[in-house]
């Protein structure tokens, strides 16, 4: 209560004391502590009712009671109770509720001694402060609302109002400030988790918590409070890509790189340790490539053939330390290399073919195939080199070969056609196929003589059988269209058979003759010979031979 009167003038007026006369001669005074030196306490003469012109001679004085440091003294003109010494309170008396210095004023001849009590009263003069310049915590992200954090309390060496009253805590996202009232009025105050925490988006926390005194000016003191979240494995690894796309020429080699998938997880230590792997990989994929668990890069492993597959879609994993799973696709398109080389198929072929085809006739059909894919897989098929045949595209890859003019197995009588297929990959790859074709004969040429005429000179009285000449006729058909059959067309010399006077060999063509000639008789005559093939029809041409 005092403390509260005398507060204004700790500040203002000078200073202000109450004296209290005590029985016996005792008096008391109340005065603020840390008034200035030679400041006066009371009158003590005019208290006491004693003569000030007598205070000098009998050599007044103030004594402490218990031979402390002389803290008051006497002006002995005036019998003013003056301050000496620096009066501190909490010096004096620490956390004392009430802090009462026992003076004695001795005055001698004769001797007299009065109790002086001097109340000495609080005055805000001393700050709240905490023992320590931070406070450390260390908090589980984990940690749920609620969770209290015991704080301590702030000191002040004052008493009573000029204590610590209230704290305060800086305004803050997470944590709000509990402020227990202890037995015998003390305060401390606790930290309650107000908002969850979370590492990764926060690991440091500071908040400033200030002790106010209830003062008047009121005084203030802070500390820190450095709150360390730890971690807890609160975040699935992330992958950086919803979907991974690698593109991968078909043949590349083994360890080829393909494409290096990542991701990260906002924990710390073991917790953010991702391991990467295949999400059920099917043998197709394994075949062809593998993901390297701790880097992420996906490496060929196998034999990379567009034609077998030109695209894998794989379901890939990232999986923490304690096992948080996330997932991402992985989509490898093959892209096509020309490796493969045209194949050239007969689907068809009339072999032999007749010489009397007609120009156009469709001899054969074949089919091309390149299993590689868009201009890799376009293929041109050509005949080299031969003029007489030649490729019609018809349906999708497939060609009709076709003859171009007339045939003459006389002229030629096989062909070797080579077909030629180009893709147009780059470089393009190509390849042939050779086909035999023979032309069948027809019979289309009659035996022809060499000789236009035949003449034949013969000596009278001739031997019957000798031989008069003979003739010879070609045919270039083939087998009997071209076998050549010799006959004696039938007519007359002299009114008998022509063959009563000659004979002709069928197969050789020799002429004999059949009996003795009689120059006087007969000097020449004319005989015709055919000449027939032995084809179906057969075909002839005749000859005349003269015989002289
Ligand atoms: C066709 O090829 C065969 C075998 O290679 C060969 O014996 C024949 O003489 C060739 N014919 C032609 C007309 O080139
Ligand atoms: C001879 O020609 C005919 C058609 O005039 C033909 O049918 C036959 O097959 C040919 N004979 C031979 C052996 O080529
Ligand atoms: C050859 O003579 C025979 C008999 O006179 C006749 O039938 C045939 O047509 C003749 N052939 C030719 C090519 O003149």
């Amino acid at each position: 209560m005092e403390n509260k009167r005398f507060a204004p003038f700790a500040y203002g007026v000078a200073f202000l004391f109450f004296f209290i006369r005590t029985i016996e001669g005792d008096v008391s005074y109340s005065v603020p502590e840390e008034m200035k030196r030679g400041s006066v306490i009371g009158n003590i003469a005019k208290d006491l009712g004693l003569n000030v012109g007598q205070l000098s001679a009998r050599k007044a004085r103030i004594d402490p009671e218990d031979d402390n440091v002389q803290l008051c003294g006497i002006n002995l003109n005036t019998g003013d109770l003056l301050v000496q010494e620096r009066i501190d309170r909490e010096g004096l008396c620490g956390k004392k509720a009430s802090c009462v210095l026992k003076q004695e004023l001795v005055l001698e001849n004769p001797l007299e001694l009065h109790r002086v009590s001097i109340r000495v009263l609080d005055i805000n003069d001393n700050s709240p402060q905490f023992y320590d310049d931070s406070l450390k915590f260390e908090i589980q992200e984990s940690a749920v609302k609620g969770a209290h954090f015991l704080l301590g309390e702030a000191h002040d060496g004052d008493i009573g109002e000029n204590a610590v009253q209230s704290y305060a805590l800086q305004q803050n996202d997470h944590f709000k400030l509990n402020v227990n009232t202890k037995m015998g009025g003390r305060k401390n105050c606790e930290l309650i988790l107000d908002n969850e925490l979370d590492r990764e988006n926060k690991k440091d926390i500071m908040l400033l918590l200030t002790a106010y005194d209830g003062g008047s000016p009121r005084r203030s003191g802070t500390v820190v409070i450095h709150v360390t979240v730890l971690d807890a494995n609160d975040n699935v690894p992330v992958f950086s890509q919803p979907v991974y796309k690698a593109s991968l020429p078909e043949n590349s080699p083994l360890d080829t790189l393909v494409v290096t998938v990542s991701a990260s997880d906002a924990d710390e230590g073991i917790n953010s340790e991702i391991s990467y792997a295949f999400d059920h990989a099917s043998d197709d994929h394994s075949k062809i490539v593998s993901l390297n668990p701790k880097t992420g890069e996906v490496r060929v492993t196998g034999v990379v053939d567009y034609e077998k597959m030109s695209s894998y879609e794989m379901q890939i994993s990232a999986r923490d330390g304690l096992g948080l799973v996330s997932y991402s696709t992985l989509i490898v398109d093959l892209t096509d290399v020309n490796d493969n080389a045209p194949v050239i198929n007969l689907k068809s072929l009339s072999n032999p073919i007749s010489e009397n085809a007609s120009p156009g006739t469709e001899l054969g059909l074949i089919n091309v195939q390149d299993r590689d894919s868009e201009k890799n897989g376009l293929v041109h098929c050509s005949i080299q080199q031969n003029v007489h045949f030649k490729l019609v595209p018809s349906l999708k890859n497939y060609y009709s070969l076709v003859t171009t003019g007339q045939l003459d197995r006389e002229l030629v009588s096989d062909y070797n056609i080579t077909i030629s297929a180009t893709d147009e990959g780059s470089p393009p790859l190509s390849s042939s196929k050779s086909l035999h074709l023979s032309v069948a004969d027809i019979n289309d040429n009659p035996p022809v003589f060499e000789e236009q005429s035949y003449s034949a000179y013969v000596s009278e009285n001739n031997k019957a059988g000798s031989t008069l000449c003979s003739v010879s006729a070609r045919d270039p058909d083939w087998r009997q269209n071209g076998t050549v059959i010799y006959s004696l067309l039938p007519s007359e010399v002299n009114g008998a058979p022509a063959s009563s006077y000659v004979s002709v060999n069928g197969d050789t063509g020799v002429i004999h003759a059949v009996r003795s000639f009689d120059y006087e008789h007969l000097r020449s005559f004319q005989v015709h010979v055919m000449a027939r093939d032995n084809g179906s029809p057969p075909l002839s041409s005749n000859v005349s031979i003269s015989v002289f």
